[in-house]
């Protein structure tokens, strides 16, 4: 978990997101409806995005898990967090972890190559706020920075 060990003795059925949220201490990861529905629970397994509320704690067993906690290296903000901070693009920031962990991985995964790439490959995440044009220019930025 965000580099460390971290052991726990949970009940199988407790899902990644409760784990992360409840017995870890790290509340970065948003629960905004716990069906699958919302991508506000976005975290990464290895590398990977993935919803934390789809996912039980114990299929997290023995891999690498990064959440919004995680991304920055040395109190350096990570390339996507800078860009979403100079573009304006969260409000009330409810969704902006899970944005800012699927835009991670939406540009890993080489879908940010045009504003409609990654409208599409971001639309697994809900913004009520309305942050969209504001989140495709701050992907559009940092994808950008990481491939120079
Ligand atoms: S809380 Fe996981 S998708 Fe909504
Ligand atoms: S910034 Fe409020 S829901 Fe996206």
């Amino acid at each position: 978990m965000n580099g460390d060990l971290h052991g726990l003795d949970i009940e199988p059925r407790v899902t990644l997101l409760d784990a992360l949220r409840d017995r870890l201490g790290l509340t970065g990861t948003k629960k905004g409806c716990d069906h699958g529905q919302c991508g506000a629970c976005t975290v990464h397994i290895d590398g990977e995005r993935v919803l934390a509320c789809l996912t039980l704690a114990a299929q997290a067993e023995g891999r690498t898990v990064t959440t919004i906690e995680g991304l920055a290296r040395e109190g350096e903000m990570h390339p996507v967090q800078a860009a979403f901070l100079e573009q304006d693009a969260f409000q009330c920031g409810y969704c902006t972890p899970g944005q800012i962990m699927s835009a991670v991985a939406c540009i890993r995964e080489g879908h940010a190559g045009s504003d409609g790439e990654i409208r599409e490959y971001m639309a697994g995440n809900l913004c009520r706020c309305g942050a969209y044009p504001h989140i495709v220019a701050a992907i559009r930025q940092a994808a950008l920075e990481v491939a120079s």
